[in-house]
């Protein structure tokens, strides 16, 4: 999910990325849960959303998250400090630093309108997103 949501919020998305993040959100949504309570389909939606995002980031970039969390893991290696905790633990207070930009901020709402978070504006649908990544 940071992967697609990294490479959604970007500066370097573009019109090829966009569509992969997105879609890659939407099914990690939709499938995560099922998916870690031992539903098989689901963990196949979860292998193809992994490699959406994986094409999205490959060609957008991360951000911020990421580079925190390489530097985590790095650290802490012996403290086991997995890659993905460590995303975990940064994502929601990265939107909300980079949601004092407009442009990334209204990248972060219409992130939370696709998988249907509450919200009326872009600063209530970022406040949702910040903390639906916690979930
Ligand atoms: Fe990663």
């Amino acid at each position: 999910m940071t992967h697609a949501i990294e490479a959604y919020v970007s500066t370097l998305h573009c019109e090829y990325t966009d569509p992969l993040a997105l879609h890659a959100i939407e099914m990690i949504n939709q499938y995560l849960i099922p998916s870690y309570n031992g539903d098989m389909g689901a963990r196949k939606k979860m292998h193809d959303a992994q490699c959406l995002a994986g094409m999205a980031f490959s060609n957008a970039l991360l951000g911020i998250v990421h580079s925190m969390a390489h530097k985590t893991g790095a650290a802490y290696s012996g403290g086991h400090i997995v890659h993905g905790c460590a995303n975990a633990m940064y994502l929601p207070k990265v939107i909300k630093f980079n949601a004092r930009e407009p442009e990334a901020a209204a990248r972060y709402a219409k992130i939370a309108k696709y998988i249907h978070l509450e919200g009326n504006t872009d600063e209530e649908l970022t406040d949702a997103s910040s903390h639906a990544s916690v979930k």
